[in-house]
């Protein structure tokens, strides 16, 4: 099979990672993929937001199966191209992509499926807006409707916390068009998780359950990122929760979408928080979803997962899942990501990484790429802010994260940072 990833952070790395294992793939491209994909998958020069041009080259190479790693072109329409076209895609449907474009509608969707989730306004005016947050009072969660590069919540301790964000949001545009629309909404508090489950249109298999840190700073302080490290499984997330999140969470979405005419294909990513009432039990409710894979979630996925990648995606472009079974290993991943001094800041491009080759000979370890390039010399370069995913197995999450910082410890990269407590919660349990 010929299968075309889009996309070029760490997710699309390890998603080539994990199919170049597979024996039915015959050929293999990344578009625009990055320096760490040129190592199993060839990398196309054109970009993951350029739909006309993704869906020429898949026609063109007659490509079986197109898997689309980010939100944006999804929220394009890449997929219903692709389909009207006549190939195979892994990725929802713009209309159902918009459960990540739009956390409108996903609160909406989400709300009439009796799925647990925070209570919640929509608003387009902003005295409207101020009104419904002096009535309902701080801590309280001010989100642009729009994508807004992860950017667009502001969880508000205080009253003028949240007044301003709405000043921000929809008054200064600070989000652009994102910020036409707000979502207001209950403050949840507990412990987060990722929880990910493939869908094909009917049916959802459930993958597992991974925690990321999405703080830049040790103990979990300073601004919010993409994600700074990730690991799993999620000690927090037991068989019975996940089942309960697979039945509450889950399963209602998915047939909703499917009765509202927008079928959900692709992954449905829940970001959940893990409430815990004074009696101590535990439930899971629904901060959002995502329409696609989480990043660096993905990496610590695909190192645990033991089956064949391809043949499930395939099943779930083609609306099978229902004869897909998942196994996974028993071993613990955890992923620490690398990131350019300065990130989610402005930051240095272009510095020179060495040592990678030494930090792949760790064992249990694959340093995936997020951000580089090479440059004249050959040399791999940092071009984004989050760099490298340095993702390792383990029998332990102990063990996991030893191997992963001893790789850290041998990559030459003085312009670069990670976090030292990734997976902190894990071991504290
Ligand atoms: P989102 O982009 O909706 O995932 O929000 C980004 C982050 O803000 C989440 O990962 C949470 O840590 C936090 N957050 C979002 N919604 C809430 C909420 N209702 N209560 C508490 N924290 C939230
Ligand atoms: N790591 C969180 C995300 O991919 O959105």
């Amino acid at each position: 099979m010929k299968v075309l990833v889009v996309g070029g952070g760490g997710r699309e790395h390890a998603l080539c990672w994990k199919l170049k294992q597979s024996p039915l793939l015959t050929r293999l491209w990344c578009a625009p993929g990055n320096a760490g994909i040129t190592d199993v998958a060839e990398c196309v020069a054109i970009g993951a937001e350029d739909v006309d041009k993704l869906v020429g080259f898949a026609r063109d190479h007659a490509a079986d199966l197109v898997v689309v790693g980010p939100e944006a072109p999804l929220v394009l329409g890449l997929a219903d191209r692709l389909k009207e076209a006549g190939i195979k895609v892994f990725g929802p449907s713009a209309a159902a992509a918009a459960l990540e474009g739009s956390k409108g509608f996903m609160k909406d969707v989400v709300w009439k499926s009796g799925i647990p989730t925070a209570w919640y306004g929509r608003f387009t005016d902003m005295d409207a807006a101020k009104a419904f947050i002096h009535q309902k009072g701080a801590p309280i969660v001010v989100k642009t409707d729009g994508l807004a590069a992860g950017k667009g919540v502001v969880v508000a301790m205080t009253l003028d916390e949240a007044l301003k964000a709405v000043d921000d949001m929809m008054g200064a545009k600070v989000f652009g068009e994102a910020g036409a629309e707000l979502v207001i909404e209950e403050f949840l508090d507990g412990e987060e998780i990722s929880f990910f489950a493939l869908c094909d249109g009917k049916t959802a298999l459930p993958l597992v359950g991974a925690q990321d840190h999405k703080r830049v700073g040790d103990g979990d302080t300073g601004p919010n990122t993409g994600g700074m490290g990730a690991y799993s499984p999620a000690p927090v997330l037991t068989p019975a929760l996940q089942a309960e999140v697979m039945e509450r969470c889950i399963e209602p979405a998915v047939r909703t979408m499917a009765a509202d005419g927008k079928p959900f294909t692709g992954v449905l990513f829940a970001g959940l928080m893990i409430t815990k009432a004074p009696d101590g039990t535990q439930t899971p409710k629904l901060l959002e979803y995502n329409v696609r894979f989480g990043d660096p979630e993905c990496q610590v996925l695909m190192a645990r997962m033991k089956s064949d990648l391809l043949p499930v995606l395939l099943a779930g472009a083609e609306g099978r899942l229902d004869q897909v079974s998942i196994e996974w290993r028993d071993d613990c991943a955890l992923v620490v990501v690398m990131a350019a001094e300065g990130y989610p800041g402005s930051y240095k491009k272009n510095t020179v990484i060495r040592g990678l080759d030494e930090a792949n000979q760790v064992e249990g370890v694959a340093v995936l790429h997020a951000g580089t390039a090479r440059n004249a010399k050959g040399e791999v370069i940092a071009t984004g802010g989050r760099v490298l995913g340095v993702t390792a197995t383990g029998a332990t999450v102990k063990q996991a994260r030893e191997r992963a910082y001893q790789a850290v410890d041998r990559i030459r990269w003085p312009e670069g940072f990670c976090r030292r407590d990734i997976a902190w919660r894990a071991l504290a349990r």
